[in-house]
């Protein structure tokens, strides 16, 4: 495979410009997403009905990207779980990275309905819609959390539990029906399992805030920061933008053995929490020295959290050319500077 797959992926994409329709295009990975695009003169349409996205993170792209780039931009307010309203996004596009969720687990322990009404029916609403518009490649958010209780590590594509909650089915499911929408409707599709995704706005606020946003917002708001058990608990977090190609990899590939396949998106490294709160604490103390003192509190481990979760990355370097720029230190920087600006304002 060629050495900058990524690069010449890009120098592609901005020569012969695509359709694309990015769903929960309020949200982190989806305004990350659209960013990047819009960078590469992309045109986008953006669906979301701000369930857990935010209007603030359309401005922010709005303000990163050229007025040209912006007006290559289409915003539909709307609902997957309408199947007209995911027809009016789908027509026209080429390609389908479709994010919109109910994201966390303990939301989907509270609510497993709601959490079945828009990961699975949304979900299937969405292939739907593709087929009959006849889109030519729809990637989809996938999760670790598919991985359940499996034991085995680092993790790899083939080798999965049973689902540990509601969220890891609905996430399950939509493999399952994606990849019968390959072999019934000939819709060609890639699943990206995102192991703990971070950076640039990734929402720090509310019950279901993942831990890096939550703990940055602590940090900065002079509150605790409250590690579940004894913070020898890891995890491979991926930076954002690491995500941002593994979508565009997958948008991409001529390779039919590359297609119809689920990858894991991570470092395949490992960072316990402990470790996460060193980096983390380190960096906010370059600008306030005082952070510097803060120590972490520790409580019960909570229900259903797996100990340890590592990805063997071999599949997607190999079949998608995927070199991941950011490991989590370079990615904690930017993060940082983000969350400084972001949160102190
Ligand atoms: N962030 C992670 O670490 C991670 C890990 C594994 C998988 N994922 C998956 O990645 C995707 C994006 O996650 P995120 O972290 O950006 O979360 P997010 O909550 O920031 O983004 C999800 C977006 O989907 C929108 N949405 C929710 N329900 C919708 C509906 N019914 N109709 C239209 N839009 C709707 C929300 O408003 C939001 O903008 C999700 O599918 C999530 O399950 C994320």
């Amino acid at each position: 495979m060629v050495a900058d797959v990524y690069a010449q992926v890009r120098q592609q994409l901005q020569a012969a410009p695509r359709r694309w329709l990015v769903t929960g295009v309020a949200g982190f990975i989806g305004s990350n997403l659209l960013e990047a695009l819009l960078q590469l003169d992309q045109e986008v349409v953006g669906l979301d009905n701000f369930a857990t996205g935010h209007a603030h993170n359309l401005e922010q792209v709005r303000a990163l990207v050229s007025p040209q780039q912006w007006q290559r931009f289409r915003f539909m307010e709307g609902d997957i779980r309408d199947p007209q309203a995911c027809a009016a996004a789908c027509a026209g596009a080429e390609v389908v990275l479709h994010q919109a969720a109910l994201g966390s687990v303990p939301r989907s322990l509270e609510n497993p309905q709601q959490t079945n009404d828009v990961n699975i029916t949304g979900f299937l609403n969405m292939l739907v819609a593709a087929r009959d518009a006849g889109v030519g490649r729809f990637i989809y958010a996938a999760s670790s959390s598919t991985y359940g209780d499996h034991p085995g590590l680092p993790k790899v594509e083939e080798l999965i539990g049973k689902p540990l909650s509601p969220y890891a089915v609905t996430k399950y499911v939509n493999e399952l029906y994606a990849d019968v929408f390959a072999r019934c409707y000939q819709l060609d599709s890639v699943g990206l399992r995102y192991f703990n995704v971070f950076g640039p706005r990734q929402d720090p606020a509310g019950a279901y805030a993942a831990v890096i946003p939550k703990w940055y917002k602590a940090l900065l708001d002079k509150e605790p920061v409250l590690i579940n058990g004894d913070g020898e608990t890891s995890r491979d977090f991926c930076f954002i933008a690491n995500v941002v190609q593994a979508n565009l990899l997958a948008a991409s590939s001529t390779e039919p053995a590359a297609l119809n396949q689920v990858y894991n998106i991570a470092l395949g490294d490992r960072t316990t929490l402990n470790e996460l709160f060193e980096l983390i604490r380190e960096r906010v103390a370059r600008e306030l020295p005082a952070v510097a003192q803060a120590q972490a509190q520790y409580r019960p481990f909570r229900d259903g959290d797996v100990r340890h979760s590592q990805a063997n990355t071999d599949k997607i370097r190999r079949l998608l050319g995927y070199a991941p720029t950011h490991r989590v230190a370079e990615g904690l920087d930017q993060a940082t500077a983000y969350y400084l600006q972001a949160l102190r304002t």
